[in-house]
């Protein structure tokens, strides 16, 4: 249980001197939006009183009171120290869950929460792929991003007005989810299959984690050499997820098997078409998607009916078009 503390028992504006320049990089911002009245935090909240100097602004295990908030909204910017960043990821994660149910925030508003928080969490999982955490992690993700998603009547198109085109793993492993959901729903899958579905896309390129840094950040297009090394990164993913304790056979062969072809010609298994299930069907679309309409250090992004078009007439060996043609009406609509 946390200790409550009332806001005027605390020496708010007690200063917090951060010695040195390197020090003060050791803060991150923080999304004020996800602090409310009655909420307990419990990690410091500091604001910029200088541009080197932070100032505590509310100590741990407090309880947010409306005088509080008001001061909340009058400070630019506020954040948390590093050390404690993990504890605000868990408190967002907790407010992610009920945000469709804030009656001050609209729609979009909502959405737009979601897929930046979900951003930094997806950059959080990706950065530590072994930590056990990771499994409940994407999980939580994945879970307000449906919701939001059944409550717009399952459609695409508020993520599609906010979605992230500058290429990094975990924005496209997260657009990657999102896009599944919209189709797995699309295709008639009940929600628990959703969860699942969501989760193997969140988690479909993990392995890239365990790929060398040069590889997978290169200015340009991989050599034959590199891509052997880019090739093992959806067995790499594999593992760690069973790692985790990722123990769904949907979710683990969404990962595995993200890029097969229906040909045989895909990996890391040459899978024949017969061999390939349905949520590596699903994701192999989504990621292509994703990737074509993204842009790299080396390429533009493509508009999303060219990017449709190129994969409509020149991967249909590759990909499932029955799934494609729905994806397609999915985005149209
Ligand atoms: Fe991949
Ligand atoms: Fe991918």
């Amino acid at each position: 249980m946390f200790k409550r503390k009332r806001i005027d028992q605390l020496h708010i504006n007690s200063t917090f001197v951060v010695p040195d320049k390197k020090e003060a990089l050791s803060y991150v911002l923080l999304d004020k939006r996800f602090l409310h009245v009655g909420d307990i935090i419990n990690f410091n909240l500091y604001f910029k009183r200088e541009l080197t100097q932070m100032s505590l602004f509310l100590q741990s295990d407090t309880v947010i009171d409306q005088a509080q908030k008001q001061r909340l909204q009058q400070v630019e910017q506020i954040f948390a120290s590093n050390s404690e960043y993990h504890k605000y990821e868990i408190f967002v994660e907790s407010r992610l869950q009920n945000l469709l149910h804030d009656t001050s925030l609209t729609m979009d508003e909502k959405t737009e929460i979601i897929y930046t928080s979900s951003t930094k969490l997806t950059h959080s999982l990706y950065d530590n792929p072994d930590a056990l955490e990771n499994s409940q992690r994407s999980e939580k993700i994945v879970t307000p991003i449906l919701q939001s998603i059944i409550y717009n009547d399952y459609t695409v198109a508020s993520y599609m007005k906010i979605i992230e085109h500058d290429y990094y793993t975990h924005t496209h492993s997260l657009n990657v989810s999102i896009y599944t959901l919209c189709l797995g729903a699309e295709l008639g899958l009940k929600e628990e299959e959703l969860i699942s579905l969501g989760r193997a896309g969140l988690l479909h390129d993990l392995g890239k984690s365990k790929i060398k840094y040069e590889v997978i950040n290169k200015n340009g297009v991989l050599s034959q050499e590199e891509f052997q090394e880019m090739k093992k990164h959806s067995s790499f993913g594999y593992d760690a997820a069973l790692n985790i304790g990722i123990d769904d056979k949907d979710i683990l062969d969404g990962i595995r098997h993200h890029h097969e072809k229906l040909d045989g010609k895909g990996y890391p298994d040459g899978l024949k078409a017969h061999e390939i299930s349905l949520f590596p069907r699903i994701i192999g679309i989504c990621d292509i998607f994703d990737a074509l309409t993204t842009k790299r250090s080396y390429k533009e992004s493509m508009h999303s009916f060219n990017a449709l078009q190129i994969m409509k007439l020149e991967m249909n060996t590759h990909l499932d078009m029955n799934i494609l043609d729905v994806f397609i009406k999915m985005l149209h609509e």
